[in-house]
């Protein structure tokens, strides 16, 4: 067989000619008929497949037509116009041979799958409509979280995976130890930590943020984008233990400031979307969530609601809506309050700002008024909160006061207090959760069916 150079299906099926081509991909479907075979090929280049047009006359013509789904081939054929409605080329097949054959014993045979299924095979889900079109998506999105922040100037920083601090301080890291776990090292009846890998206890990241803030007194504006963890045993469809968060960190600034970053920033990367990845977007608004498309359209030129908690409060109180959770001032929104609130109140995204000082972390700045503090969250329908931030308390006295309320030890973080002592400046910044922002624009329900191998209570397994 003459080797021709590979050409990606997506560019096949977007030619301007009917010439010749060289394919690579794996078989979805094979209709078998008496003058004639079709295969349909994915390569994962993109959404359609390319339908092969196998003649009797060619040689392996009995085996070709007898390959079964998930087998792997390599063709050469030239383009026809393709009678069939939706598509506009077909490849006639002058030769083809089989790279790897798959038989009836491939999970992914053409029915129907549940999610749930698909799960239970997740290195072989990438292979499916649904499961190509996430993660094209999440490829796009990635690039364009970088491509939004290097228009602007932002400095890309990579703040370290293993680390001494818990910077939510809510105690779900997960540690990072060499010790013998059978049999550690103790000094008063304890576990003596400073005989451990790092002479101190540490655990994966639950945040590059205080790494990051460093950074913004230094480059002024700047974000992360990688992996966190949260040790937290919540099986629910939007939490995972290990997930990509984006942070930027600004100097400069304050929770106004935040609020519009945040806000462009999810206007950009739902317009790249729109723009860029159609194809897998009209599947989504297909067969997952009916008027995907006009949500995202209408959240183009939106502009975003802004409450603050202790109103919030209010509206919830005079809903006459019952909750499972009771609403009063102090309480921590429950999920289905931050979805009442985007989805029936707001019917869209809303920053929810001012939270309470009890039940927010240390870095927050807090307010005059003395119980609330410059926190940002931002809400949105189907997903709840996707983003969470605040202004930072850059005052060093403030921030020391909050510190030792919180029961947090000042010698671990004096580095975190230095840049308070030299050249201190106002400064803010938010998380956004990267699964939460590919469940609000593929329309995807679980967390578990936008990351590739999730983690989550009970299965690390693929
Ligand atoms: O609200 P969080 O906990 O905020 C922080 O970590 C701050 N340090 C961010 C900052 O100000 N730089 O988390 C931020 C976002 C959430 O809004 C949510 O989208 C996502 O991260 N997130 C999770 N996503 C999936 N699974 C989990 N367990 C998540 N926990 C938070
Ligand atoms: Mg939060």
């Amino acid at each position: 067989m003459k080797i021709l150079a590979r050409t990606a299906i997506k560019q096949v099926v977007q030619a301007e000619n009917a010439v010749e081509f060289c394919v690579k991909g794996w078989v979805r479907s094979v209709r078998r008929g008496k003058e004639v075979s079709f295969i349909a090929l994915n390569d994962g280049s993109c959404f359609a497949s390319l339908q092969l047009v196998l003649d009797p006359q060619l040689s392996n013509y009995e085996q070709l037509s007898r390959v079964g789904t998930g087998a792997c081939l390599v063709v050469n054929g030239h383009l026809v116009e393709s009678p069939a409605a939706g598509q506009k080329w077909e490849l006639q097949v002058r030769e083809a041979t089989l790279l790897g054959d798959a038989d009836e014993t491939f999970p992914l045979q053409k029915k129907r799958h549940s999610f749930e299924f698909l799960r239970s095979i997740a290195h072989l889900r990438p292979r499916s409509n649904t499961f190509g079109a996430v993660f094209r998506m999440r490829s796009a999105l990635s690039f364009a979280v970088h491509k939004f922040f290097q228009e602007r100037g932002f400095l890309y920083v990579q703040t370290p995976i293993i680390t001494a601090n818990d910077c939510e301080g809510a105690g779900e890291m997960f540690r990072v130890s060499t010790l013998d776990p059978t049999n550690p090292p103790r000094q008063n009846g304890q576990v003596d930590w400073s005989r451990d890998f790092f002479a101190e206890r540490t655990g994966l990241t639950v945040s590059g943020q205080l790494q990051g803030e460093l950074f913004a007194t230094a480059f002024s504006d700047i974000y992360t984008f990688g992996p966190t963890f949260r040790a937290e045993n919540s099986n629910t469809s939007r939490h995972a233990a290990e997930f990509w968060m984006i942070e930027p960190e600004i100097a400069f600034a304050d929770l106004v400031d935040n609020c519009r970053l945040g806000e462009d920033f999810l206007r950009y990367l739902v317009v790249y979307a729109l723009e860029n990845c159609r194809e897998d977007l009209d599947f989504f608004n297909r067969r997952i969530e009916k008027g995907l498309i006009d949500k995202l359209e209408a959240l183009a030129t939106a502009e975003f609601q802004t409450i603050s908690y202790t109103e919030a409060i209010e509206r919830l109180q005079k809903s006459g809506q019952t909750f499972e959770f009771p609403v009063e001032w102090g309480c921590d929104l429950q999920s289905e309050h931050e979805r009442y609130l985007t989805e029936q109140i707001f019917r869209g995204p809303v920053f929810v700002t001012d939270y309470p000082t009890r039940i927010k972390a240390f870095y927050m700045r807090l307010n005059d008024d003395q119980k609330t503090v410059a926190a940002m969250d931002l809400l949105v329908p189907r997903v709840g909160e996707i983003i969470g931030g605040s202004q930072r308390e850059e005052r060093l006295d403030v921030l020391q006061a909050r510190m030792a309320e919180c029961g947090i030890a000042a010698e671990h973080l004096d580095w975190y207090l230095d840049i308070r002592r030299w050249g201190s400046c106002p400064h803010a910044g938010f998380g956004l959760g990267f699964e939460r922002l590919l469940m609000y624009i593929t329309g995807m329900e679980n967390i578990r069916d936008v990351i590739p191998f999730p983690r989550t209570p009970g299965h690390a397994r693929f």
